[in-house]
């Protein structure tokens, strides 16, 4: 296996190019979108991660990179492309596979005896089944004469060249020989972690189990912050109390939850299981509910025609990345009840985002309110002028209403 083609090339597809070049395979990435195509053609990185300009450098002077709209022949094709959540006729929300089939069909085209294909995005059990029945059906090879694997990717953003050679692999596949193939591949550049072999099913829960563990952790610090807020006691205090317990491990509150995974993989397996998953569903209406409950806290502690800013639309510190952003929803809700809002984004080059003025700290210094969202390192050095101003602290940045330390 020499010739790799990895199809979406987002946070999770470029870096993992990026990688798989270095680690001495002919990459080839193939996105269906032209724009990214052509800036990485002109060696442009369309995301910021630390380190990951560098890299798509030294891949490209290797020349052992580039760049396509469509796949080409390759001995393994790798999917990293996106699987959001959609809701059903029925109101249950679950996984929208409709860019992993469309990858399966593009890799079907140039599927031949012995390859192997690797799919990394994040998908509810049973997917893989369905990949190989597209990929045979489009191709018309028999599912036996070609291969299919599951490694789910678990790097965080911020970190992920480092993760991805760092972390531990799980690589899932319905045969030996897929998983012997797939193991092949990650052993060239999970040259920290190991590789834990499982099958199919296994690995797709894996990934879906680790996120929703965290979305129901984050869940009950969320619902334990109301409570503190009721009794006049400091939340972040109260877990990091908590936590000194040996087997305690309670996460931080926040402004909700957010980001393409933690707030969406929860529904790929309530999707599937409705009956069964009572407690993950719960955890998701609190998170999604925290943002509203921090709009009427807001409101409540605001003079008529107050201006406020919300520091940070990011769903988490220090990465561009907005989607499934709780602070945006926060924006929202605060204009719903009739508040002026602006936001402060240092991580977005935009004016404004999403309908809302996006202004340098300085500025939003001058606003009558900040409502502290996120917890970005810019924030966190000029601590002491945003507590000077009335403020709302959701992640714990500005210290705590009382504290006998
Ligand atoms: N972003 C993360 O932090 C993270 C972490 C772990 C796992 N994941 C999972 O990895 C997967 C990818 O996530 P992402 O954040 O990189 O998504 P993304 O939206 O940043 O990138 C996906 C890319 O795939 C492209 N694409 C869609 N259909 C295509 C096709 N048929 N052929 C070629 N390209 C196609 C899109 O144009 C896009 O550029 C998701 O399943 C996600 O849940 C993401």
């Amino acid at each position: 296996m020499e010739r790799i083609c990895v199809l979406g090339l987002g946070y999770i597809g470029l870096p993992t190019a990026v990688t798989l070049a270095l680690g001495g395979f002919s990459v080839c990435g193939a996105d269906i979108r032209p724009d990214v195509v052509e800036a990485l053609r002109d060696g442009r990185a369309p995301i910021a991660e630390p380190g990951l300009d560098a890299a798509l450098a030294e891949a490209l002077a290797a020349g052992r990179l580039t760049f396509a709209h469509t796949p080409p022949e390759a001995d393994a094709f790798v999917i990293t492309v996106q699987t959001p959540h959609l809701t059903r006729d029925d109101g249950v929300r679950a996984a929208d596979l409709r860019f992993v089939e469309s990858a399966a069909r593009d890799v079907a085209a140039r599927l031949r005896p012995g390859n192997l294909v690797v799919l990394e995005s994040t998908v509810p059990p049973g997917t893989c089944r369905r990949l190989e029945a597209w990929l045979s059906e489009s191709s018309g090879l028999a599912a036996d004469e070609f291969h299919v694997a599951h490694c789910p990717e678990r790097v965080i953003p911020g970190r992920i060249l480092r993760e991805l050679a760092d972390n531990d692999r799980v690589v899932g596949a319905r045969t030996g020989a897929a998983a012997h193939l797939a193991c092949g591949l990650y052993r060239r550049v999970a040259t920290g972690g190991r590789l834990r072999v499982t099958d199919d099913i296994t690995a797709e829960m894996c990934k879906l189990v680790e996120n929703t563990f965290r979305d129901i952790n984050i869940a009950y610090a969320n619902e334990l912050s109301l409570v503190a807020e009721k009794l006049g006691i400091d939340v972040f205090r109260l877990i990091e109390l908590a936590n000194c317990h040996p087997r305690v491990n309670i996460l931080s509150p926040g402004v909700g939850v957010g980001g393409h995974c933690i707030a969406v993989d929860p529904w790929f397996i309530h999707g599937l299981f409705p009956d069964d998953t009572p407690l993950i569903a719960a955890a998701r209406r609190v998170n999604d509910q925290k943002p509203l409950l921090v709009a009427d806290a807001v409101r409540r502690r605001l003079a008529p025609g107050a201006r406020v800013c919300v520091l940070g639309l990011a769903y988490k510190p220090d990465v561009d990345d907005l989607r499934e952003s709780p602070a945006l929803t926060l924006c929202r809700a605060l204009r719903a009840r009739g508040v002026a809002v602006a936001a402060c984004e240092p991580h977005a080059a935009a004016a404004s985002v999403d309908g809302f003025d996006n202004v340098p700290l300085e500025a939003a210094l001058s606003y009558d309110f900040l409502v502290l969202a996120v917890g970005h390192t810019l924030f966190r050095a000029r601590r002491a002028d945003i507590a000077a101003r009335p403020h709302h602290d959701c992640v714990g940045l500005l210290g705590g209403t009382v504290s006998y330390k």
